[in-house]
């Protein structure tokens, strides 16, 4: 059974209030698309291609209006809800039917991943069938994340959430690969102090059972996440500047999706003229260039 996908994206955004008063925030703009398509993208890269996104009952309608069925994508996009934002690690239980006894990637909706290598290595640690699988990256301000530490060897020693002494500047990051057993470790568990079920204990349980593999993202890779009005408005100018500079679009779902096979020229063409703007003429250049290309 191949890999599905989950991405939660409820959350109260009360960082970013009154912006998030009537829209959710994974629905805010980066730029020149909606935060979720960033995450979405990554899913694609993947491989995954049965996507559920979990979002708050309130915020369900639009996320349905944004990508209906995900077949004009390709893929298959299911929604489901959580009544309160509580805890990231519910986002396991919420898709427990979903995922069937399956492997899952799960994402959180306002996580930005770009840079080089990251396609070949989102393949690779997808198709690994037994454990878990995450990702570190060093940052400045560890004390906000789940922190992991490594010995000399580079073996992980502990995972600890939000820190006041962090052992290391290695946060992990909203994107986590887990094996069939991942609802089952999620449903044992009971929620930590400030009340939400943790994601750093699911990860701790597959640590303790030698199951975890953490995968350090390197300088060269761009982590970035967007629950603040600075950060926001950085991941805006940070995609802003590579799209300017290269002509390609970062987290063009479209581009991805034909790109991948899962739709064809005709299906690219028809988005394209749907949208009659700049977006929609990038879209139209890549189907011109095939052509030309044969
Ligand atoms: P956070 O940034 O931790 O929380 P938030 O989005 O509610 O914002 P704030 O702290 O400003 O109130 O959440 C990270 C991501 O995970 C974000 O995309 C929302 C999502 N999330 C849920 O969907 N449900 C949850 O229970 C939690 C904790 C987070």
């Amino acid at each position: 059974m191949s890999r599905k996908g989950i991405i939660l994206a409820g959350g109260s955004g009360t960082r970013l209030y009154p912006l998030s008063k009537v829209v959710t925030k994974q629905l805010m703009p980066v730029y020149d698309k909606p935060m979720i398509y960033y995450p979405l993208s990554v899913l694609m890269l993947a491989g995954i291609r049965e996507i559920l996104i979990i979002t708050t009952p309130e915020d369900r309608p639009a996320f349905e209006r944004l990508f209906g069925d995900g077949s004009e994508l390709g893929l298959s996009i299911i929604y489901a809800t959580q009544e309160k934002p509580e805890g990231i690690g519910q986002a396991l239980l919420i898709g427990r039917d979903f995922a069937a006894r399956g492997s899952i990637a799960l994402i959180l909706g306002d996580n930005l991943f770009f840079g080089h290598g990251l396609a070949d290595s989102l393949r690779r640690v997808a198709d690994r069938s037994d454990g878990a699988t995450v990702f570190a990256y060093k940052v400045k301000d560890p004390e906000r994340y789940g922190v992991v530490d490594f010995d000399d060897s580079g073996r992980v020693v502990s995972i600890e959430e939000k820190p006041e002494k962090p052992r290391s500047s290695y946060a992990i990051t909203g994107l986590y690969f887990y094996d069939a057993r991942a609802a089952d470790i999620a449903a044992s568990l009971e929620p930590s102090a400030r009340g939400e079920l943790e994601i750093t204990d699911v990860n701790r349980a597959y640590l303790e059972s030698g199951d975890l593999k953490v995968e350090v993202l390197g300088r060269g890779i761009a982590w970035l996440d967007t629950g603040t009005f600075d950060s926001l408005l950085q991941a805006a100018n940070f995609m802003h500047a590579i799209e300017e500079r290269q002509g390609l679009k970062v987290a063009c779902i479209e581009e991805i999706a034909y790109q991948l096979g899962y739709i064809d020229r005709e299906q690219l063409e028809r988005m394209a003229a749907k949208m009659g703007n700049e977006y929609g003429r990038y879209l139209t250049d890549i189907v011109s260039r095939d052509r030309r290309d044969g």
